[in-house]
């Protein structure tokens, strides 16, 4: 049973344990002030462990880590520029993390389109904004997940956002830019769930590969 965070962790990296572990017990270290946000991270983490069954064996690692610490920008100790994403990113970079894992956060769910708002693309785009299957995944399992932890559609996700924020809040003004790209992350890895799940069946079915 894997610890939830808390006291004993001093958050060293890379140390002995893998990094999800490492992810999971970090995020819960810093968001310990922040139980919402930690509420929310749990359901992403989570969510992230199962999804990354569908993808290749070497991106489940780097998915499930960064689900867990996408959100670690929002704590006392990690923020600095404000924007939450390129601060979660600095952090991990500066702890050596893999670059993978820092770009995942840098530019998860549409953060170029904040930064932008802000005037710190450019400091985002210091991290590799890698597109493919595992970024696709980081969106969906964020913004499939409720500020609590609980799953939701992504229409549900976004009026909850737009109503929590309000008109004049950045995240919800840079929707305009990056809905559609949010709109395409959760639509693909939901095909790609699909798709492993009718390939599985087919094969209990039949007892052999579906092809
Ligand atoms: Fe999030």
């Amino acid at each position: 049973m894997l610890s939830e965070g808390g006291p004993g962790l001093d958050g060293a990296f890379p140390g002995e344990a893998p990094l999800e572990e490492w992810a999971r017990s970090t995020a819960g270290r810093l968001l310990a002030d922040l139980p919402r946000r930690w509420a929310h991270s749990k359901g992403v983490g989570h969510k992230a462990e199962e999804v990354a069954l569908a993808l290749e064996p070497v991106d489940r690692p780097v998915l499930i880590a960064a689900a867990w610490l996408h959100d670690i920008g929002y704590a006392g100790a990690v923020r600095a520029s404000g924007l939450h994403q390129l601060d979660g990113a600095r952090y991990l970079a500066g702890l050596g993390v893999a670059g993978r894992v820092c770009g995942l956060v840098a530019h998860h769910s549409g953060a170029a389109s904040v930064a932008a708002l802000v005037g710190l693309g450019p400091q985002l785009a210091e991290f590799p904004d890698e597109r493919g299957p595992v970024r696709d995944a980081l969106w969906y399992c964020d913004l499939t997940t409720s500020p609590d932890g609980l799953p939701v559609s992504l229409r549900t996700r976004i009026v909850e956002l737009c109503a929590r924020r309000g008109p004049d809040d950045l995240v919800v003004r840079a929707l305009a830019d990056n809905g559609a790209e949010r709109a395409g992350a959760v639509r693909r890895t939901e095909s790609l769930l699909l798709s492993v799940h009718f390939r599985q069946n087919g094969e209990a079915e039949h007892g052999r590969p579906a092809g």
